[in-house]
């Protein structure tokens, strides 16, 4: 097994985001939203502040009603828990379904936190590695199948779209997955917004899975922390035994709610930054640099021109205020690699004009 390095890390040290004061940098590393909340999620936040002498309801009744009534596929309020962020969904999913000696799997490169969450636990993290020759799309089925049958995991993670690749797996291909899983398949889909394809009617069908989804990134609401879990009851009620008292806190429930009465305007915001995503995606390729495929708000960027020596792109990007995420080193990443989060127009041409500067030579 790849030794990874989740073992040694702070959830904290490992999301760099404590040099990061939006406003005076560009802040394109964390997959944030450039749109503020609207402006009626503003003022839900402003009044519910008034209320905050009082706990958050416990179960989240009313945002749980709302949110069957977003997911469809007749999914109701018993088959979703909120949490602190869909971040907090994983742990969650790891403390409650990983026993002792268990394993987990997942496809890296990819999102951290599965990795690092079964670290903290103690227990084994087997993952499978991505390859850059197939843009970074999942290994063949049949090394899957070989793979799960050797480990025989207990949890499966699969980001979908991934994060850092921006791929996304299509529906067949999750549904061989799953009914490849013998334990429980966790789908994360943070982006699914973005992507617009779920698999989430399929937890009417299969017991084994978990969908996570997120009101961080197509919301607008990162900074509130809200995220769900859809799955059948059972598997609702065991995460909800593990959970905190006051899982998410009352603004947070209130901005959430008040969030999903505007999905019009969430879906015309996710136009636009896919616009400007092909957009930059264009300009990166016409500089020389390979572009991965997205299904999200960002984009995977490699080529040697981003490495140069004394420094890479990402820090001399840095220190002309706009922060992008250097993935050289992320686990199961080949060479040289930037994940730029979509900005406004503005923004993206500012970081367009540095990085031509780069490539071409200061
Ligand atoms: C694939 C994936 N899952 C989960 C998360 C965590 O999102 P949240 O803000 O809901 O905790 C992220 C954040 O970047 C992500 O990329």
């Amino acid at each position: 097994m790849t030794e990874l390095p989740y073992r040694s890390l702070s959830a904290r040290k490992a999301v760099p985001s404590y040099w990061h004061r939006p406003g005076e940098q560009i802040c394109l590393h964390l997959g944030e939203s450039p749109f503020p909340p609207t402006d009626a999620v503003q003022r839900a936040i402003c009044d519910a502040a008034g209320a905050a002498n009082y706990y958050p309801d416990t179960n989240a009744v009313a945002l749980r009603d709302d949110l069957a009534g977003y997911v469809g596929h007749n999914v109701c309020p018993e088959q979703i828990i909120v949490g602190n962020g869909s971040d907090d969904l994983i742990q969650l999913t790891v403390q409650t379904f990983l026993p002792k000696g268990g394993t987990v799997v997942s496809f890296e490169p990819t999102f951290f936190y599965y990795g690092f969450c079964t670290a903290r636990e103690g227990e084994r993290y087997a993952p499978m590695f991505r390859r850059r020759a197939d843009k970074y799309d999942l290994p063949p089925m049949e090394e899957i199948h070989s793979h799960i049958q050797r480990e025989k995991p207990d949890l499966v993670f699969l980001a979908n779209p991934n994060n850092p690749t921006g791929g996304l797996v299509d529906r067949d291909r999750v549904l061989q997955l799953l009914q490849r899983t013998p334990g429980t398949l966790v789908v994360d889909e943070c982006y699914f917004e973005f992507a617009g394809q779920s698999v989430v009617d399929l937890i009417q069908e299969h017991s084994n899975l978990i969908v996570l989804r997120s009101l961080s990134k197509s919301f607008s609401l990162a900074g509130v922390r809200i995220g769900y879990a859809v799955a059948c009851r059972e598997r609702i009620d065991a995460l909800e035994r593990m959970a905190l008292t006051f899982p998410v806190n009352a603004i947070a429930q209130t901005a959430a709610r008040a969030a999903l009465r505007e999905t019009e305007i969430m879906r015309e915001r996710i136009g636009k930054i896919i616009t400007w995503r092909e957009n930059l995606a264009r300009e990166l390729n016409q500089l020389g640099l390979d572009v991965f495929p997205s299904h999200t708000n960002f984009l995977l960027v490699c080529s040697g021109l981003l490495n140069k020596i004394p420094d890479d792109c990402a820090l001399c990007l840095s220190k002309r205020g706009i922060l992008v995420s250097n993935q050289t080193h992320t686990p199961g990443i080949e060479g040289t690699a930037l994940r730029i989060t979509v900005g406004t127009p503005d923004q993206l041409e500012r970081l367009l004009q540095e990085i031509r500067e780069f490539v071409t030579g200061y």
